[in-house]
């Protein structure tokens, strides 16, 4: 078996997992390495979840402040979250247990735009970051780090952290060396200079992560996977909101607006993304881009098809019969992915300039365009903001879509007022259910109401949604984008209070 760790200093800091948590202290800011459960440690959370669970047994408290790139895995989020150990996560999660306790108000949590973590922990808004906890692919002779599955913030991680763990995975491809561009020509303003990619093929740093070896108290060896959920084949509504997102796509290329190319994608994850991707196949499209967070089993498809030449993100979201693709072919693929910091592969500024195509997913739009990507009946917390907000407010063209109602068409995802704005009316340029696309470019807010009243909302509510915006027209107060404050969030209330936004009959 190759050798994974060849700097002999590092290689005499092996250590088990559960000494290597044992140097992680109550109170600790601990930054840790992970992406949509990608690239996460995979054994010293797990030992330190333990140390947690024994201390408070004993009566201590025992939390962290938990840092990382986004989501992780349930050996990690899960692992703190059921033992009560994390007091603040950031900036991401996806995880159940870690949403109960957030939502239930045991732990704070501060849902952040995933361009802005890097310079936040630059500007010390977080404090001292007393640990950094990486999971790499492998350690080189002279010290440098092979980075695993995913890059995100690790790059900041290893700089701004006092002390710092490695996690060596032998069970990542050997392969992946090569495949990364760390950027280490950032700076914070007044010294900042322009980002030199111009095209989302282009490598503008270097293929492994710096770190001072003097910092690393541990180095541990794990032989784990990633997440890797199962891929669900997308389903008839999802198929559905595709069909439109295509159709649409095919047009704005027929009216010159888009080329055959298209524009760099950006692509969220599920079964909507999977189905727009496989779409793209069917649609006759080759030598598409991707400038986005996540590389998804559907890009993997795509690259082998020539359907996209070439996908730049920051992390990889496979299956097991992903990894498995992945893995076979990695020389294939590494000619072809880019894997970035997420300050880079997020920058508004690139995003901006490459003119990207934005598609992501919604929990709600109010019938003016604002957009709630976070948030149940405006209090409770779904995953977070992610790398959407910075997709849609600088995006050449920025896509919203969901299924038009939820919870078994008990509620609609077209509302008279968002319960939470993440992406504001100014930002939204397309709404997309599975009954219809509304292009809401060069609208007014009325303009904006009625078409997206008309083609995405679910036949089930359209009469309420007409009825609330004529009234508003003629009773609201100010005829710039009639509301009626007293009614406009009752059918949150409503859904709180029932389960259901429809009205009784
Ligand atoms: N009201 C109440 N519940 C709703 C709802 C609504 N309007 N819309 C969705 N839900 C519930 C669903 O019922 C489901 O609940 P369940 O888990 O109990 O079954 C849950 O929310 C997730 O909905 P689903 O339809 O499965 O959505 P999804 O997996 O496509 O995710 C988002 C949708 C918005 C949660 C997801 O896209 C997200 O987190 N977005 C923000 C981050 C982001 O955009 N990242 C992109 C850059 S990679």
């Amino acid at each position: 078996m190759p050798r994974r760790i060849d700097n002999a200093a590092l290689r005499d800091r092996l250590m088990s997992a559960a000494d290597a948590a044992a140097l992680i202290m109550p109170g600790d800011t601990v930054a840790m390495s992970g992406f949509t459960g990608a690239g996460y440690p995979k054994a010293v959370p797990l030992a330190l979840a333990a140390r947690m669970e024994v201390a408070h047994a004993a009566g201590e408290a025992f939390r962290i402040k938990l840092l990382t790139g986004a989501s992780t895995a349930p050996e990690l989020d899960g692992a703190l979250a059921k033992v009560g150990g994390m007091e603040l996560r950031l900036p991401y999660q996806s995880d159940p247990a870690t949403r109960a306790r957030i939502n239930a108000g045991e732990m704070e949590y501060i849902d952040l735009h995933l361009s802005h973590v890097a310079q936040f922990a630059w500007f010390g808004f977080f404090g001292d970051i007393d640990v950094a906890v990486v999971e790499v692919a492998g350690i080189l002779e002279d010290g440098r780090l092979v980075p695993s599955t995913s890059v995100g913030n690790n790059k900041t991680w290893l700089e701004q952290a006092g002390k710092v763990i490695l996690e060596v995975n032998r069970r990542q491809s050997a392969g992946l060396e090569g495949m990364h561009d760390i950027y280490y020509g950032t700076a914070l303003p007044p010294h900042r200079l322009p980002i030199p990619l111009l095209k989302p093929d282009d490598r503008i740093g270097e293929a492994y992560l710096r770190c001072d070896p003097d910092k690393v108290i541990a180095v541990v060896e794990t032989d784990a996977p990633d997440r890797n959920t199962h891929f669900a084949a997308p389903d008839a509504t999802s198929e559905a909101i595709a069909g439109h997102l295509l159709e649409f796509l095919a047009h704005e290329v027929k009216r010159g607006r888009l080329t055959p190319q298209l524009l760099p994608l950006q692509s969220g994850v599920g079964n909507v993304a999977n189905a727009v991707l496989s779409g793209l196949a069917a649609g006759g499209y080759r030598d598409l881009t991707a400038f986005t967070e996540v590389i998804q089993d559907g890009m993997l498809g795509l690259i082998k098809q020539g359907v996209l030449r070439m996908a730049s993100a920051t992390s990889f979201s496979l299956s097991p019969a992903g990894i498995a693709e992945f893995d076979a072919h990695v020389e294939f693929y590494r000619q072809r992915i880019v894997l970035r910091p997420q300050e880079i592969s997020n920058h508004p500024e690139l995003i901006r300039r490459l003119g990207c195509i934005a598609l992501n997913g919604m929990i709600e739009a109010d019938i003016y365009g604002n957009v709630n990507s976070t948030h149940i009946a405006g209090g409770r917390i779904m995953n977070g903001i992610g790398g959407s907000g910075d997709f849609a407010r600088n995006s050449y063209l920025s896509v919203f879509m969901a299924p038009s109602t939820a919870k078994d068409g008990a509620v609609s995802a077209i509302v008279p007022m968002a319960s939470h704005v993440d992406h504001t009316e100014h930002d939204t340029m397309v709404v997309v259910t599975e009954q219809g696309l509304a292009d809401l470019r060069g609208l007014s807010p009325k303009q904006r109401a009625q078409v997206v009243i008309e083609r995405c909302a679910h036949p089930e509510f359209r009469p309420q949604l007409q009825d609330y915006f004529d009234r508003a027209c003629r009773d609201g107060y100010g005829g710039h984008t009639p509301h009626l404050l007293g009614e406009a969030l009752s059918w949150h209330q409503r859904f709180i209070e029932t389960g259901s936004m429809q009205v009784a009959r």
